[in-house]
């Protein structure tokens, strides 16, 4: 959409998992761009893919998922084709990632400090003492209080939302051009959740990180995201810009969920009217549109067409016979 100033692109993105009753398609076509201080937004129901997505761009995978068809470009670095050495430096100094739970970024039994001037010490050449000025100076950008007490503490010692403070204290103090942040405020309260997106709007200014924002929330997205993508089955159905994704909403499933006659949460669908039964019988599962048994729109056109994700209008995409 924007070429020229992207800092990560992502072409036709293909992941498979393979489970003990076969192999599913759990990322189909998925493509964006993310650039330099801006925030892009992913959002979808819980298995629609998000987090996948998130773990391939640094090539973090599980061991039953692979990515089958697709690029992942950063700057000039071919990620899926990077050596695992090259990846690792790309890795937490280029492209950072926070999540969900702060806790399991953590070793339960090493303190604070620890943690901190280690991770500082493996991706830059700075002496001990440095290491341990430099986290302090984070951790007070980060508005935390008394960061030389911070860091003697444990994991278990600190809320939640200090946790995440301390985690985005570290993943900044790196510098990267690129965050991926996977949920970043789900765990946390309403008071927590403003301050940690305050401070990811301020760091994305300050230093021009692109981010990669995933949230449940559609009012998080709202605040924060300059573009968003909507998944659904592990496609993304709708991108564009926050303001006309918001205002005008095109394809049915965002629009159900704007309206909140869906939930986030899976299988939570309220009113929504279901495909009859006569156009089930017609449905092709390799080219339907994933969205057809729950489309209040949806009839035997919707059954046999592979849908690509296609211009509505400018910078505005849909992925539905509908509207193409
Ligand atoms: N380790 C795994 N093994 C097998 N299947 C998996 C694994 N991790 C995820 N999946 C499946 O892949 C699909 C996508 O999962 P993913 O975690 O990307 O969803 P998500 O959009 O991040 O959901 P949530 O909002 O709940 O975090 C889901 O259907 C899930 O069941
Ligand atoms: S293609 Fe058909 S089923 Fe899919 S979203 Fe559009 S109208 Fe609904
Ligand atoms: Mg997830």
């Amino acid at each position: 959409m924007m070429g020229q100033h992207s800092i990560l692109t992502v072409n036709n993105l293909n992941i498979v998992v393979s489970t003990p009753h076969g192999v599913t398609q759990t990322v189909n076509d998925v493509s964006f761009e993310l650039e330099a201080g801006k925030v892009f937004g992913l959002v979808g129901e819980s298995g629609s893919g998000k987090t996948m997505t998130c773990m391939s761009l640094l090539n973090l995978l599980p061991d039953e998922a692979k990515v089958v068809e697709g690029s992942i470009k950063f700057r000039n670095k071919d990620i899926l084709n990077c050596s695992t050495e090259d990846v690792r430096k790309v890795r937490g100094s280029e492209i950072a990632m926070i999540m969900q739970n702060p806790m399991t970024a953590f070793n339960p039994v090493r303190n604070i400090g620890c943690h901190f001037i280690e991770t500082l010490r493996t991706h830059l050449h700075i002496n001990k003492h440095q290491a341990r000025e430099m986290a302090m100076a984070y951790l007070e950008k980060m508005d935390l209080p008394y960061p030389e007490n911070l860091l003697k503490q444990y994991p278990f010692q600190l809320s939640g939302g200090m946790l995440q403070r301390v985690m985005i204290a570290i993943t900044m103090s790196l510098n990267p051009s690129i965050l991926i942040a996977d949920e970043p405020t789900t765990a946390l309260d309403a008071t927590n959740q403003l301050q940690i997106l305050k401070q990811l709007d301020r760091l994305r200014n300050e230093y021009n990180t692109g981010i990669l924002l995933v949230s449940h929330d559609l009012g998080v997205i709202a605040q924060m995201a300059d573009e968003v993508a909507v998944m659904y089955g592990g496609y993304i159905v709708e991108k564009a810009s926050v303001l006309k994704l918001f205002n005008r909403p095109k394809h049915p499933y965002t629009r159900a969920l704007l309206q909140s006659r869906l939930g986030l949460t899976r299988r939570k669908e309220k009113s929504v009217k279901r495909v009859s039964v006569s156009h089930r019988n017609l449905i092709n599962r390799e080219t339907a549109c994933p969205f057809i048994e729950r489309c209040g729109d949806a009839d035997h056109t919707c059954a046999n067409n592979r849908l690509e994700l296609k211009e509505y209008e400018k910078d505005h995409l849909v992925r539905c016979v509908k509207l193409q």
